[in-house]
């Protein structure tokens, strides 16, 4: 098998349609000679549904990145399918409704804790659960969305991701030890279905039409996914706790 990923093994998080930037992941990375691992939260027969699009079968795994249960038991479903995990791809993000759009002075605690629990802290728990199958060399790979500014309408989301930049770093520290990578992907506005449930999100797709130097599309993931990939090939095997712009260069430009 030839190919930037030859032989590596990975769990993909995060695919419910394909348009979630997780497909064009695992899509990239079979067809640079990985072996891939799909989860999927909720709707599972959706996901397997998506899966079958890929160029190779897919097997799913049930996981919502809150569920202490899920979590315990995903390296035993993992084995079933693989021996190990040379990479893990935590593309996961969601919050509740009162979180976006300007709500931010007036979201709930209960609300912001959701968003904080499956955006951030579970980048944590994923890499945790997905230990036990790793090796040195590995290396866990999420996406962010620039976290460094206050954006309209992402509000508690922008904390979340704040949150998430912060805990790559701590895991980078952590288990570095273990010879496993932490890194990020920050992607510009891309049109997914997380993406969608935004209120005013046009607002992002405007300003980057308008201000990213090389440019940008709104539909096409592979960029990003090509930065994931290339996060957990042999082409990175020092560099941990980053964080790389796919984004058009649009972070590099003032106002
Ligand atoms: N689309 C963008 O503009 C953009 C830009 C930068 C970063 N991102 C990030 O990329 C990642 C992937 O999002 P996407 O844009 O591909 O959208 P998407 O809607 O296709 O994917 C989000 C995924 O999160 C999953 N998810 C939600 N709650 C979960 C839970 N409790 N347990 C497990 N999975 C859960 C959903 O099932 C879905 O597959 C997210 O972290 C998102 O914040 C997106």
């Amino acid at each position: 098998m030839s190919g930037l990923l030859a032989g590596k093994r990975l769990l993909v998080t995060g695919v419910i349609t394909d348009a979630s930037i997780a497909f064009s992941v695992a899509k990239l990375a079979q067809e640079n000679g990985a072996q891939v691992v799909l989860t999927g939260y909720g709707r599972l027969s959706l996901v397997e549904r998506i899966a079958r699009r890929l160029p190779e079968p897919a097997p799913v795994i049930e996981l919502d990145v809150t569920d202490a249960e899920h979590l315990a038991g995903l390296a035993d479903k993992v084995r079933e399918h693989v021996d190990g995990l040379d990479g893990v791809v935590h593309s996961i993000g969601f919050a509740p409704q009162s979180c976006l759009g300007g709500g931010f002075l007036d979201a709930p605690w209960e609300d912001v804790a959701t968003a904080l629990h499956v955006s951030t802290y579970s980048y944590k728990s994923l890499a945790m659960a997905a230990l036990p199958l790793m090796q040195p060399g590995g290396a866990v790979v999420g996406l962010t969305f620039d976290a460094t500014k206050a954006w309209p309408v992402y509000d508690w989301m922008g904390v979340a991701k704040a949150g998430l930049e912060s805990a790559s770093r701590y895991l980078a520290m952590h288990l570095g030890k273990q010879g496993i990578r932490s890194n990020l992907v920050a992607a510009g506005p891309l049109r997914t279905i997380a993406a969608k449930s935004i209120p005013g999100f046009e607002q992002f797709e405007t300003a980057w039409a308008e201000r990213a130097p090389l440019g940008w599309s709104l539909t096409d993931q592979e960029p990003a996914a090509r930065a994931c990939l290339a996060l957990m090939s042999d082409w990175f095997p020092a560099t941990t706790g980053e964080i790389v712009h796919v984004d058009g260069g649009y972070h590099a430009i003032g106002a």
